[in-house]
């Protein structure tokens, strides 16, 4: 399968996929493409330049208008035809165009278990509300804020000393793991998203 990577930070999401892809390029089932950000300068398009990955940045400002953007963005993204589409800490928020193109095949990383803490903030949010775990979801990405269908969900414990860097790269832990877990599973048995159900392999 062919895989385009958005990010807009460090990128260590993208860096696990590259890693598990590296250590086995045959039977992980998937090559990422391409590498799009919506800003320049960052991380995470330094480990695809240095993985010698395509990469393109589409920033709003660029653009007269957010729907603009959004059509440059799925038009940027198209041009590499791809399978998936993976958000790794991607931080906007994919608008109609976009969705009418790649809807069903964007896959989204959450360091929250979701429907609790959406949104920008959550390993804040989650501490602040004093919650005693919290952990991270992959899903699908519809046309809500982190509310498409979730396909897998990761535990971590909140500890009385955490402050929100040390939660979040605890967090991270188990979100790179799954997220190469599901991505791989994704890309080599096919699935079917069914309402709010995901099936993956097994196809009929
Ligand atoms: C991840 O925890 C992601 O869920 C959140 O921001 C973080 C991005 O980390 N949106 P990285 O850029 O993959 O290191």
């Amino acid at each position: 399968a062919r895989l385009v990577v958005l990010v807009s930070g460090s990128g260590t999401n993208l860096q696990a996929l590259l890693d598990a892809i590296a250590a086995d390029p045959g039977g992980y089932g998937a090559e990422i493409v391409a590498v799009g950000a919506d800003r320049d300068s960052i991380v995470g398009l330094e480990r695809a330049e240095r993985a010698g990955i395509p990469t393109f940045v589409c920033r709003v400002k660029d653009h007269g208008s957010r729907e603009e953007w959004d059509a440059a963005l799925a038009a940027a993204t198209g041009a590499y035809a791809p399978d998936l589409v993976v958000s790794a800490g991607f931080m906007k928020i994919v608008g109609k165009e976009f969705l009418a193109r790649f809807g069903g095949r964007v896959v989204n990383t959450h360091p929250a278990l979701l429907p609790s803490f959406p949104g920008a903030h959550a390993v804040r949010d989650a501490l602040a509300y004093g919650a005693r775990v919290t952990g991270c979801t992959v899903h699908f990405v519809d046309d809500g804020v982190d509310t498409g269908p979730i396909i897998a969900q990761g535990v971590v414990e909140i500890r009385d000393e955490d402050d929100e860097a040390a939660l979040h790269e605890r967090i991270k832990e188990v979100e790179r793991r799954l997220l190469v877990d599901v991505v791989g599973r994704l890309a080599r048995n096919g699935y079917r998203i069914e309402g709010r159900k995901v099936q993956i392999g097994e196809l009929g």
